[in-house]
């Protein structure tokens, strides 16, 4: 089989990574059609939208792209049935977030989006279709997803029309927020599979935009479990530095100093070496847990443990960076204005999966504190329903998302711009690294907070001297000379 085998591609799940990819393969290969279907009418309309800012997903260049390929050879439906009918790959895309009951909560991957996908195209496929698994999951999924596809493959041949399939791994590896440089530029590609054929069929997809030394081939299983240990590993790093970073707050580094040293190494390198308020994103928690849960399944107890501890070094570092707040601010922010700048969990995404505002901002309100929230992509609708409290309203404890809560005062609202946002304000707290709060004009601005008051730059991404200068006092992340 050689790529122009390959006409008609489906994608389930219009997410983060559906759309985006689906965008880039639309893009870059116009003889291929690409239908990107979601039971989700409302993200599909989005898809859909004539203005282009109103796309669900915000991505630097994504626009472009859409632009070019969309109606005329990249389609987004809800008809998910047709749309796998007329494949001859389909492209699996869901949402595979941690359970949160029944065995393996907290931890494994809740499969019940991959399975429904699987028991879909297991009923409307025709013909010969390579199902290739997109979502991150467990390793040996594919064997589930073949089990069921069999079961189709099987009725074929006593009743209706002949099908056939195959089964392989090709995880993502975009990051949000760089998404259409990471696929246009990926450092691999990553095909598992057992069939020569229809491995070859999809390395010619991306063969037309990737070099050849970039696509990797490997068996299902290795692709399966690489996809979990690169964001393990990438999460490793930032814990790492993260504990480095309180270190040096005690000891008069500065650990950026401390990164640059140790990340010029070559063997160590410079990238995933910035200190901040934690990771957050929708996978590398999901990710390092599903990998713990596979670990003790397997009975490897230590080395769950040894990756778990990544996740409890994160939490730890949101948990600190509230803690620090309080203690700074005199041992009490109840009544107390902090400027929250960002919730998304990091720049250029309006992501707030699991972002470290969330937790951080809960410990807060927790405190008692009035919080004025301001992230450029991210609007009100967005933080209640990622925060779980409206805007304005006092929470009665039983209701907060934090059951240990005892008194919840706090309350936050939604600010349109900086200025907003910093008026009156005791405190700011910087949590995501938006240029537009690198660049923030501190001389200005100052004058509007009420003294003494402080900047807590969780992302160190401002400009110290002119904060001091402003006469507003600093603290940074992992800066030993500031404390
Ligand atoms: P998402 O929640 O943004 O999108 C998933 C979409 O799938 C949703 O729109 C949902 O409605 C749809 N869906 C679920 N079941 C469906 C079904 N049966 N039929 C049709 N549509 C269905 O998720 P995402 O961020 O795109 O992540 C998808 C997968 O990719 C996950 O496994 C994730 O771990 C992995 N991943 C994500 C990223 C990222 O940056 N977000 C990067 C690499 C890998
Ligand atoms: C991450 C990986 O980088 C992707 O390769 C992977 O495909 C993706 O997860 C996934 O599987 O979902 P993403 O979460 O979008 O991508 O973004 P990252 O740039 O990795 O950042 C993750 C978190 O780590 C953010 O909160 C970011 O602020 C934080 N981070 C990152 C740091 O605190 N320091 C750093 O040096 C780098």
């Amino acid at each position: 089989m050689n790529n122009n085998e390959i006409k008609n591609i489906c994608c389930i799940g219009a997410g983060y990574v559906g759309g985006p990819t689906m965008a880039v393969i639309a893009d870059r290969c116009p003889d291929i059609q690409v239908t990107v279907v979601d039971l989700n009418e409302a993200r599909i309309q989005a898809w859909n939208e004539k203005d282009l800012r109103k796309l669900p997903v915000y991505e630097p260049g994504l626009d472009q792209v859409v632009k070019r390929a969309r109606g005329r050879n990249l389609h987004y439906s809800t008809e998910v049935d047709a749309a796998i009918a007329a494949a001859d790959m389909v492209f699996i895309s869901v949402n595979t977030p941690t359970k949160n009951k029944g065995i393996g909560a907290g931890k494994a991957s809740d499969l019940r989006w991959v399975e429904a996908c699987s028991r879909q195209v297991a009923k409307c496929a025709r013909g010969h279709t390579i199902v290739v698994e997109k979502s991150t999951l467990p390793v040996r999924t594919a064997e589930v997803i073949k089990s069921i596809l069999s079961s189709a493959q099987s009725e074929g041949t006593n009743q209706g029309p002949h099908k056939s399939f195959e089964v392989l791994s090709n995880p993502e590896f975009l990051a949000e927020g760089t998404a259409i440089n990471d696929l246009e530029n990926p450092d691999r590609i990553l095909i598992g599979g057992e069939s020569e054929i229809a491995v070859e069929a999809l390395a010619s997809i991306y063969g037309q935009w990737v070099p050849s030394e970039r696509i990797l081939r490997t068996n299902l299983w290795s692709s399966e479990l690489s996809k979990l240990t690169a964001n393990a590993f990438l999460a490793q790093r930032i814990s790492s530095i993260n504990s480095v970073a309180a270190l040096c707050e005690v000891t008069g580094a500065d650990v950026r100093e401390v990164a640059k040293a140790i990340g010029s190494d070559s063997r160590i390198g410079t990238k995933f070496l910035r200190s901040g308020p934690g990771f957050g994103g929708s996978c590398f928690k999901k990710d390092i847990l599903n990998l713990v849960y596979l670990c003790r399944h397997f009975g490897l107890p230590e080395v769950a443990d040894y990756w778990e501890n990544v996740v409890t070094l994160n939490n730890w570092q949101q948990e600190r960076i509230a803690r620090l707040v309080v203690q700074t601010l005199y041992g009490t922010i109840a009544g107390k204005k902090i400027a929250i700048l960002g919730f998304a969990f990091k720049a250029n995404t309006n992501d707030t999966r699991e972002s470290p505002a969330i937790s951080i901002i809960y410990n807060l309100l927790e405190e008692g504190a009035k919080l004025a929230i301001f992230d450029p992509k991210v609007k009100k609708e967005q933080i209640e329903a990622s925060l779980g409290i409206m805007e304005e309203t006092q929470l009665d404890p039983l209701q907060s998302k934090n059951i240990n809560s005892i008194s919840f005062e706090g309350k936050w609202e939604s600010k349109n711009n900086i200025v907003e946002a910093l008026e009156g304000a005791d405190a700011v707290l910087i949590l995501t690294e938006w240029e537009e709060f690198a660049e923030i004009c501190w001389e200005k601005l100052a004058p509007l907070m009420r003294k003494p008051a402080w900047v807590f730059d969780a992302r160190a991404i401002s400009n110290v001297q002119a904060i001091k200068d402003a006469g507003l006092n600093i603290w940074r992340v992992g800066d030993g000379a500031e404390q």
